[in-house]
């Protein structure tokens, strides 16, 4: 047994312990259950008693020594782990900042231009009923809009469904709000489309509305050649299309000058020095009428316009998509002091 004790002494002097695996190996095989030092006090049992007196203290000596040596490559070997780290009292690197989505960024453009005006914020549910989308806006019944193709139904009979415009908002405020109303509604909206680089299933709109006594087609008018030279340049035009919307009446489509070319012409504006931003008119006396406004005595008028749309014009991106990928790159990009 000595000889063995001798042996095994000198083997746990001369073992090399530079990893965690060989650390692991070294317990097993001195320390473990069925290791060497276990089995040596088992033999120890069967020894006669004079032996034992003699290699009793060794035996405990040789389990010393394995302990030992391997506590202390234990605490090396984690102090060795820890600065594999670096210095771990040092403080962390700064998160980087993030920046405002550029839809985000429109919106409190938007929002900031028209409060300058008297206009303040309301918003509305994205899941709406029938009345508030469609039929309380003056849609007839047999109206596209009201297509499956078109609109994203939850329910049918009662209808529910998911906002296809903004619009909808205008009929809970006037449901809740006495004249004066000027305010602003912004929100996401849904339509059934493919997506492509011009379309997609969601996008985002401002909607307003100002209605009180004596409101003309000449105060919608001024209204929105103020915000275009708020959001564009000073020198921005407006030119007003004719156009059918429900609820309003007379309706228009208006476009600004090429943010690009100014108007002379470029392959932006398609050589017609002018881009489409949005539609309005004056509120159709049925809308006001069913949100029991009475129209002899008010008038009013309303406009909607595409996030996107506006920010593909500000920002020279036109394909829709980028907007909503989320793509740290493109996002990165823009910053303002919003
Ligand atoms: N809701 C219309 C759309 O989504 C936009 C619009 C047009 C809003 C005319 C209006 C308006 O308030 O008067 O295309």
């Amino acid at each position: 047994m000595q000889e063995q004790i001798d042996l095994y002494g000198e083997q746990i002097e001369n073992s090399k312990i530079n990893t965690q695996e060989e650390l692991e190996e070294f317990r097993i095989r001195y320390l473990g259950k069925k290791g060497i030092i276990t089995r040596l006090f088992e033999d120890f049992r069967l020894i006669s008693n004079e032996e034992k007196k003699k290699t009793g203290s060794q035996l405990n000596l040789l389990k010393n020594k394995a302990n030992e040596k391997y506590l202390f490559f234990k605490e090396k070997l984690s102090h060795a782990f820890q600065q594999s780290f670096g210095d771990l009292t040092l403080p962390p690197d700064a998160i980087p900042l993030g920046s405002r989505h550029p839809v985000s960024l429109i919106k409190k453009e938007v929002i900031s231009i028209f409060s300058k005006i008297g206009f303040t914020v309301a918003e509305g549910p994205e899941i709406e009923d029938d009345w508030h989308v469609f039929s309380g806006l003056n849609f007839p019944l047999e109206h596209p809009a009201r297509d499956m193709q078109d609109t994203f139904f939850i329910e049918k009979d009662p209808d529910i469904l998911l906002r296809t415009h903004t619009s909808s908002v205008q009929v809970r405020i006037m449901e809740t709000m006495k004249p004066p109303i000027r305010k602003i509604f912004p929100g996401r909206v849904f339509r059934n489309e493919a997506i492509s680089a011009r379309a997609h299933c969601i996008f985002h709109q401002i909607e307003g509305l100002y209605i009180d006594t004596n409101v003309s087609f000449a105060d919608l008018k001024q209204t929105l050649l103020f915000f275009a030279r708020e959001m564009f340049t000073e020198k921005t035009q407006l030119r007003l299309r004719p156009s059918f919307f429900p609820f309003t009446e007379p309706s228009a489509e208006v476009d600004v000058s090429c943010t690009i070319c100014g108007g002379s012409g470029c392959n932006v504006c398609k050589y017609t020095g002018f881009l489409e931003i949005l539609g309005c008119g004056m509120v159709d006396p049925n809308v006001l009428e069913s949100s029991s406004i009475d129209s002899q005595k008010y008038t009013g008028f309303a406009f909607g316009m595409g996030l996107e749309r506006i920010a593909m014009l500000k920002y020279h991106v036109n394909d829709l998509r980028y907007y909503f990928e989320n793509d740290v790159r493109f996002l990165s990009q823009f910053r303002s002091s919003y």
